[in-house]
């Protein structure tokens, strides 16, 4: 199984849980008997340019009329999109900042949202999005629980965007697991948070597994 693996906190690595939670997966994976090759992208290093003139030019002009100043522009958006369509599965790791995506999570999605790349334009007006055939997991962490019932339960906008960009490409059911309260909590709370994550995972590398044997990719 190919996973593109994406990590976007800004913290010193060490520092970080869900570069820890993300990491973790894999291991889940890998303890499963899971043969993974990862191609890993940190987008706090490899950051992506943000959406240009230039670029809104390009990608809106035709593939065959294009310039060459036009597929300049376009190249590494270009590359972006064949690392993600060239992966069987996304493992997605980031913290919530101002109670959304990280900006450099955002500008790796303006970057892999092409027409007739990612999804497809068709002549009707129509959209079919490219990515359905794609496993792909959001792995989350937040100071604040914003759980239902808490105080903070109606800030998350996170999760739509993720959901909605996503979809828009044809990623229907991603998996989301959110670790929290990570930050604005107690010491118990915290390490509650973090043991229902991992715990999560465990789920969903089993069930991924589990997916594989059944499509015979792997021997249970
Ligand atoms: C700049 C910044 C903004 C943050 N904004 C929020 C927020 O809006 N809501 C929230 O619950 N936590 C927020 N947090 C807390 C982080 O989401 C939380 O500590 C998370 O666990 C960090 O993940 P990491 O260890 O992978 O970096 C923020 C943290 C930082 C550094």
């Amino acid at each position: 199984m190919k996973i593109l693996h994406v990590d976007a906190s800004s913290k010193f690595h060490q520092w970080s849980n869900s570069r820890a939670l993300g990491r973790y997966f894999i291991e889940q994976l890998q303890h499963k008997g899971v043969e993974l090759e990862i191609d890993y992208l940190d987008v706090t290093e490899d950051v992506q340019p943000h959406i240009s003139a230039e670029f809104v030019q390009a990608t809106y002009t035709p593939q065959a009329q294009r310039t060459d100043r036009m597929r300049e522009v376009l190249a590494e958006s270009d590359a972006l999109c064949q690392r993600v369509m060239a992966a069987d599965a996304l493992v997605c790791a980031m913290p919530m900042y101002n109670w959304t995506i990280p900006s450099t999570f955002k500008t790796f999605i303006d970057n892999i949202i092409r027409t007739n790349v990612t999804y497809s334009l068709h002549e009707d007006g129509s959209i079919t999005g490219n990515l359905g055939d794609k496993k792909v997991l959001f792995v989350t962490t937040r100071g604040a629980d914003l759980g239902e019932g808490s105080p903070f339960a109606n800030m998350d906008a996170m999760t739509p965007v993720l959901r909605n960009t996503f979809g828009f490409i044809g990623v229907e059911n991603p998996w989301f697991v959110d670790a929290q309260p990570l930050q604005f909590s107690d010491e118990a709370a915290r390490e509650a948070g973090l043991k229902k994550a991992r715990e999560e995972l465990d789920a969903v590398s089993e069930e991924w597994a589990m997916s594989l044997v059944s499509a015979d990719v792997i021997v249970a």
